[in-house]
């Protein structure tokens, strides 16, 4: 039997990056696809592929070319700079999604897609713990592209066969890449600051308790969905998980704990309007009942690993 061929759409962004080194190490074979070359050196022996996953053409060449298996579609406009250009924004998290779902429809080879959804599919209204299939009226072109896409995974399951997997990701703090523009960049920002003269300024209000989960967390909750057997998936929207919840302050506090004289301030902006938006935490029972989801990073296990991340000098450059 070939080998599974595994391929990362959006490979050198925050998550991808992780996601392509964590399959590399497990000794898969695996392509990565983005508009720009991975910056961390340790994938960029992988083979790497430029492509616009909204070129349908082109994508369609690549994945076929590579025999590609599995599609893990990663590529987005995320919450903070989606607001800033809306039309972009739906333009590519809803093209691209579109573009993958329609391939793995027609395609002999390609037998599963992972697409990530968010905490941005609740609004206000949807209560500080969000259940699974809690009340959605998101306040961001970002949470709505994500609300919409569940939805469009739902009728490809049902409707043309597609095996895509889901689960809504809560804010993601890793040490490889720099984070592309979301609200809840400032819990891996914070770590490149740790050193210097000034006080860290957080764009959030310190009290503003968000769901978070650690890189290590994000991509096995990747991994473990995809092999998990299909008969037992019976949710049909993106899954609940749930690992860490904090605000700005609790999260300072433990850094001052490890890194005594540590100091910061709050300036909310306006991504403290988006976030106020979002649920303090999420309920995850049924992620945890139909493919077995566990958390295993707490608060000072992150802290103590974004730490000796930077020490070893692999924290990202920021982003311009
Ligand atoms: N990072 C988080 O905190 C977080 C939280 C919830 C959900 N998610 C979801 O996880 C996924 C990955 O997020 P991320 O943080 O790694 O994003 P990111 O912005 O760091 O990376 C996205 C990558 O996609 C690439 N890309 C953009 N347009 C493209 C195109 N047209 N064709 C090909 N590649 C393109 C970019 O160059 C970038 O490398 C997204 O779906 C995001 O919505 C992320």
């Amino acid at each position: 039997m070939a080998q599974d061929v595994h391929a990362i759409i959006g490979a050198s962004g925050q998550l991808g990056t992780e996601m392509a080194l964590s399959l590399k190490s497990a000794g898969k074979s695996v392509v990565l696809l983005d508009l720009r070359s991975p910056s961390f050196e340790g994938i960029r022996d992988l083979p790497f592929e430029t492509v616009d996953v909204c070129d349908a053409a082109g994508l369609s060449a690549c994945l076929g070319d590579h025999g590609v298996t599995h599609v893990y579609h990663l590529a987005a406009a995320l919450s903070a700079r989606g607001e800033q250009d809306p039309q972009w924004a739906w333009n590519l998290n809803m093209k691209g999604l579109l573009n993958i779902l329609d391939l793995a429809a027609v395609s002999d080879s390609l037998a599963r897609v992972f697409w990530p959804s968010s905490i941005a599919v609740f609004g206000p209204g949807s209560g500080r713990l969000a259940e699974q299939t809690g009340h959605r009226l998101p306040g961001t072109v970002y949470g709505i592209s994500k609300n919409a896409g569940e939805q469009w995974c739902a009728w490809y399951r049902r409707n043309r066969g597609v095996d895509v997997r889901s689960v809504r990701y809560p804010g993601l703090i890793g040490t490889l890449a720099p984070p592309g523009g979301g609200t809840t960049d400032y819990a891996v920002e914070v770590f490149e600051h740790i050193g210097s003269d000034e006080p860290y300024t957080c764009f959030l209000d310190e009290n503003e308790r968000l769901p978070m989960m650690h890189m290590d967390d994000a991509v096995r909750a990747a991994l473990e969905l995809m092999s998990a057997p299909r008969v037992t998936l019976k949710c049909e929207e993106a899954y609940n998980i749930q690992a860490l919840s904090f605000s700005p302050r609790e999260l300072f506090e433990e850094i001052e704990r490890q890194v005594p004289g540590f100091r910061y301030r709050c300036v909310p902006d306006f991504r403290q309007d988006i976030a106020s938006g979002w649920p303090d935490a999420l309920d995850d029972a049924v992620a945890r009942r139909e493919w077995g989801w566990r958390p295993q990073v707490d608060l000072t296990g992150l802290v103590t690993s974004m730490l000796v991340a930077r020490k070893g000098n692999i924290m990202p450059v920021p982003a311009t």
